[in-house]
């Protein structure tokens, strides 16, 4: 197991400014979300935000075997978990719900988040799903304290979802977050309390449950890239890049009003 990164005060600026920078296009999605467009709609006000506000999609050209990700923004409609590839054919319909997942490099820094956003009225079980699993981000990131360890944010997502009905991804995981997309450590969501690495200050952490309304179990589909539950039940994906501190676990992809200057 290789050591977990910590950042230091300019990477810890930097990682400030990419988390913005990622936390800004999100929130500017948000509103876009309405029944009749498509995810291909959703990609190109991302892909045009990112530009605008000087940074690069850490997505596009994303290699995993010998697939590059084609997209700027991974848009997930319904039982797609993640890593839904935005496509002009996919409108979105009322009672969906979509899943939009923005990772930007800014300055040698990669900042990560993630919200599902319901389209219109859905299922008042739908609309469960994603209190809890927006619930469970904010429970788990309460966990990431200076001297608990990495299962202890793992547990807290676990059983708060486990409780209420739903289940946890388990092919996937949150991770580490800084000069790459992916670092040590991988923080899944089911664990168990005190297991994995002690949290240190200077973390920088992609805490990110992923909730199935029903089995856990998922599967890729052959685009090589979708991943949907294989039950093909509504999945929720709800992420925040996090900075470990003596003070406690700081969010850092907050959004910054787009009128305001975006330099540190
Ligand atoms: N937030 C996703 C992840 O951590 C972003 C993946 S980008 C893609 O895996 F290129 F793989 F789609
Ligand atoms: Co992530």
């Amino acid at each position: 197991m290789s050591a977990i990164p910590i950042k230091n005060k300019d990477g810890i600026a930097k990682m400030r400014e990419a988390c913005a920078i990622a936390a800004t296009v999100l929130e500017q999605l948000k509103p876009l979300v309405r029944p009749g467009i498509t995810t291909q709609d959703l990609e190109e006000a991302g892909r045009d935000w990112i530009a605008r506000l000087g940074a690069r999609s850490a997505c596009y050209g994303y290699q995993h075997g010998s697939r590059r990700y084609p997209a700027h923004t991974c848009i997930s409609v319904n039982d797609e978990v993640v890593h839904g590839i935005p496509s002009f054919k996919r409108i979105l319909r009322e009672g969906d719900i979509v899943s939009l997942d923005i990772v930007v490099w800014n300055d040698g820094y990669v900042g990560d988040n993630a919200f599902t956003v319901p389209v219109g009225p859905v299922a008042s079980a739908v609309e469960k799903l994603l209190r809890v699993s927006r619930d469970a981000l904010d429970l788990g990131i309460k966990q990431a304290q200076v001297g608990n360890r990495i299962g202890d944010i793992s547990h807290a997502i676990q059983h708060y979802c486990e409780a209420n009905g739903f289940s946890v991804v388990r092919d996937m995981v949150g991770h580490g977050v800084g000069v790459s997309m992916h670092e040590p450590p991988e923080i899944p969501n089911f664990g168990r309390k005190g297991a994995g690495d002690k949290i240190k200050p200077g973390m920088t952490l992609a805490i990110e449950p992923m909730v199935n309304l029903g089995h856990h179990k998922t599967k890729t589909l052959s685009d090589g890239w979708t991943v949907v539950a294989a039950d093909g039940l509504p999945s929720a994906h709800f992420e925040h890049t996090v900075l470990t501190t003596d003070r406690g676990p700081e969010i850092l992809t907050i959004p910054r009003s787009v009128g305001a200057p975006f330099s540190s």
